[in-house]
């Protein structure tokens, strides 16, 4: 056990660790989806289109994405038989609970007609979990809250459809913000895949034994759910409020330093990163615009988080051990000014990592794939004798 642990292909399956997805350079701050850099698709692109371009390795012509948006806009409803679902939920459940099950419960409206060996089934499930997705996600926030469902509305984008479905009632139905909309689609976009993470690996692992998708989606949420993963932005926003104003700062850095105390920057830090996350800057600059355009410049909680940032990035220990903002450090800001509650900012994440779940599950199907079985090194007892009586 205490050898060097050589790598065995026949226990770990290969194909569930190849990938042309998502390449990041952790050191260098790189992300490419399929080649593209992050921060050229997050300026030129948009969420569904990069949801194609994972799917499919290439960027749709405009008849392509004209299709593939019709597609989505046309599966955006649930069975009416689901919303029969939350109802066996406490209105104060966590919202990622009620995702997980809800979710997880697509499994059985469509498990039995889907063949995961046939790619056009495959692409069908892909279609149906990136168009349920945001409906689910404004239903579990409805549901908690007391207001009825809302349903899609056809005539309107991915983005703003979802914020139509979340703020809008039967009483009353307002025209969607569309500088609130670009921002809620750039932050699906930032989500849309970062390679095999926690939840990732988790959808992989899961389909590697050949459960269906709807199942697999259902566990990379559960995965998603923690405070180092996907709840790290729920997190920031709880750290923030905790922090209180900018003179508490130093007294948390110190708490984040101290190996005794269990206070962690959040949004601060990363597995792979050991730079400035890419996608951080174009959250920081999104955060920026949505902030101006709401007249929020002066929002404390942004002013705390800048302050942070700044005073962090000059410490000599985040800067030895590579701790930068991540992905999720100004989210948080940008969705509670949207108007999104902080318990639904994980929601929001898995509704936007939803499109490489998907990718990663289907490239995996696609090739020559085995069940993942992770290699242990094993530290416990040589065998022994159970003692004469
Ligand atoms: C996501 O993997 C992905 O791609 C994930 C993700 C995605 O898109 O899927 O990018 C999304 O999960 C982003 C990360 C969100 N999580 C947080 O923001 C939570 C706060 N961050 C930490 O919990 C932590 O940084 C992790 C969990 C993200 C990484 O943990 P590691 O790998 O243990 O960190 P590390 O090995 O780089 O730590 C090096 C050192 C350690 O100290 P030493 O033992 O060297 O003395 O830095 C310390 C750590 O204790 N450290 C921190 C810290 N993060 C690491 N100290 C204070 N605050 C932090 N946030």
């Amino acid at each position: 056990a205490k050898g060097k642990f050589t790598y065995d292909p026949g226990f770990v399956s290969t194909a569930s660790c190849e990938s042309k997805i998502t390449y990041i350079d952790g050191g260098a701050g790189i992300l490419l989806h399929r080649g593209y850099p992050i921060e050229q698709l997050a300026e030129n692109s948009d969420f569904l289109e990069t949801s194609y371009l994972l799917l499919h390795g290439e960027l749709p012509t405009q008849e392509e994405k004209d299709k593939f948006v019709n597609t989505i806009t046309h599966h955006t409803m649930v069975h009416e038989q689901l919303a029969q679902f939350f109802k066996g939920f406490r209105r104060d459940a966590h919202p990622m609970a009620v995702m997980i099950g809800v979710v997880g419960a697509l499994s059985a409206f469509y498990h039995d007609s889907l063949d995961i060996n046939d790619a056009r089934h495959r692409e069908i499930a892909a279609h149906r979990l990136i168009a349920k997705m945001p409906t689910l996600a404004a239903m579990v926030y409805k549901y908690n809250i007391g207001q009825p469902f809302m349903y899609p509305r056809n005539d309107l984008g991915y983005s703003e459809n979802f914020l139509h479905m979340m703020f809008n009632t039967p009483c009353e139905e307002k025209e969607v913000n569309p500088v609130l909309a670009r921002a809620m689609d750039k932050i699906f976009l930032l989500h849309a895949d970062h390679e095999q993470n926690a939840s990732t690996s988790t959808v992989r692992m899961a389909g590697s034994t050949g459960a269906n998708p709807y199942a697999c989606i259902a566990s990379g949420i559960a995965a998603l759910w923690g405070p180092a993963h996907g709840g790290a932005n729920e997190a920031v926003l709880r750290m923030l409020d905790e922090i209180g104003d900018e003179t508490q700062i130093d007294k948390y850095l110190a708490k984040a330093k101290d190996k005794n105390d269990p206070f962690r920057l959040m949004g601060f830090g990363h597995r792979v990163y050991k730079s400035y996350d890419p996608r951080a800057t174009v959250m920081k600059k999104t955060c920026d615009e949505v902030l101006a355009e709401l007249g929020l410049e002066d929002d404390p909680q942004l002013k705390m988080a800048m302050k942070l940032e700044k005073i962090a990035l000059e410490d000599e220990y985040f800067k030895s051990r590579g701790l930068y903002p991540n992905v999720d450090f100004y989210s948080g800001i940008i969705l509670k000014a949207i108007g999104i509650p902080t318990e639904l900012f994980t929601v929001i994440f898995a509704t936007g990592r939803t499109p490489g779940w998907i990718a990663h599950w289907n490239e995996m199907l696609a090739n020559d794939y085995r069940i993942a079985r992770p290699r242990q090194l094993y530290t416990g007892y040589a065998k022994r004798d159970y003692p004469k009586k």
